[in-house]
């Protein structure tokens, strides 16, 4: 903590898909208690998410989740200043989970409330621990999202890029259930894609993957195109497990070029003094060495920051750290859970 600067303890709560997690943040940079609780197993079984499911979920795990983060950090519900939560984008029934209990928490505790956009949430992983500049240039990158943002200050946050169709996330999950590699898709491509260490273009012959819009003049995004090419030939041949492999292999290689590529033209334009990676698939190793490469390479002069691999995917501790650089304190009783919220959007 700076000199001069007070304590402020602000508990995040997260719950728009399958984590649902708590965690209590200092002054929105250190980490006091951390708990993630996910369902992905019921999910792994189904082969993707059932809504109503992951909605059950999230209303058993709240509240154990909440206690334990109150017993790791020592702390009691007196110790905390604020409450920050996810309103949205996310599956509604698992965002009304979090929204309720934190709305129930602000009354019985006397505690101010602050709404927060889930995916402005992934952007502030970066300020944990750290102090990134403005201008900033972050690529968001997850299951539902793939998005470029200029952040001019705190406060000035626009949209330059959005894909067009699946995200980078979905991408990466469907075509893992066509090749039969389990859920989610983007750890499981990972582990594939891992197997094969010689990156050259011997493997050509089994499958070349498009690389969609690079080159083109939109700092958009498409992934379904690679989807279906994986289908097609999927159809024509059944993959063995060492087609499924190169498959892997392959796909990781097209969706971690678009997304660099993309994001390097992105920062060739806007000259951003800050590059932030944010959302599950920055847990990509590929992704991450491609980034770091292409930024030592290119003589960019550009600091990258990635949250830890843990701090990717959903958790609350970004919350907390979004609540405490943009939050505004809402009347708890005027704030609602809204699953299309955009990144623009103010949350109410
Ligand atoms: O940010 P996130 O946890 O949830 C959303 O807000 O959507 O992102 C989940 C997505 C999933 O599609 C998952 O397959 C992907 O992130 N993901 C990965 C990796 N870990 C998670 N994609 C590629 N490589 C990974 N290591
Ligand atoms: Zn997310």
């Amino acid at each position: 903590m700076e000199s001069g600067q007070t304590r402020m303890l602000i508990l995040g709560i997260e719950t728009s898909c399958d984590e649902t997690a708590a965690a209590i943040v200092e002054n929105g940079k250190k980490i006091i208690s951390n708990t993630i609780a996910s369902s992905v197993d019921i999910h792994t079984k189904t082969g993707g998410i059932i809504p109503e499911n992951a909605a059950r979920e999230q209303l058993k795990a709240i509240i154990p989740v909440l206690q334990s983060t109150f017993d790791k950090a020592r702390l009691t519900p007196d110790n905390i200043d604020k409450i920050a939560v996810t309103v949205g984008p996310g599956l509604i029934g698992s965002l009304l989970v979090g929204v309720e209990t934190a709305k129930t928490l602000a009354y019985v505790w006397n505690k101010p409330i602050i709404p927060v956009n889930h995916l402005i949430g992934h952007i502030y992983a970066n300020w944990i621990n750290h102090n990134p500049s403005f201008p900033a240039l972050a690529l968001i990158a997850s299951g539902g999202h793939t998005e470029l943002v200029l952040l001019k200050s705190h406060q000035k946050i626009e949209k330059i890029g959005n894909t067009r169709d699946d995200a980078a996330g979905e991408a990466f999950d469907k075509i893992a259930r066509l090749l039969g590699l389990g859920f989610p898709g983007g750890p499981a491509i990972a582990k594939q894609a891992a197997k094969i260490k010689t990156k050259n273009n011997k493997y050509n012959a089994y499958i070349h993957l498009p690389r969609p819009l690079i080159g083109q003049k939109t700092f958009d995004f498409s992934f379904s195109g690679l989807k279906t090419a994986v289908l097609r030939e999927v159809q024509k041949h059944p993959p063995s497990s060492f087609a499924k492999t190169i498959f892997a292999y392959e796909v990781q290689e097209a969706i971690t070029d678009v997304l660099v590529n993309k994001t390097i033209e992105a920062v060739q334009m806007y000259k951003p003094k800050s590059l932030l990676l944010a959302g599950g698939v920055a847990a990509n190793q590929r992704l991450r060495e491609k980034f770091e490469l292409e930024i030592k390479n290119s003589n960019l002069g550009i600091n990258f920051f990635v949250p830890p691999p843990n701090f990717c995917p959903d958790n609350a501790a970004m919350i907390a750290a979004a609540a405490e650089f943009i939050g505004k304190p809402r009347d708890w009783q005027k704030i609602t859970a809204d699953p299309g919220l955009a990144i623009e959007d103010k949350p109410t």
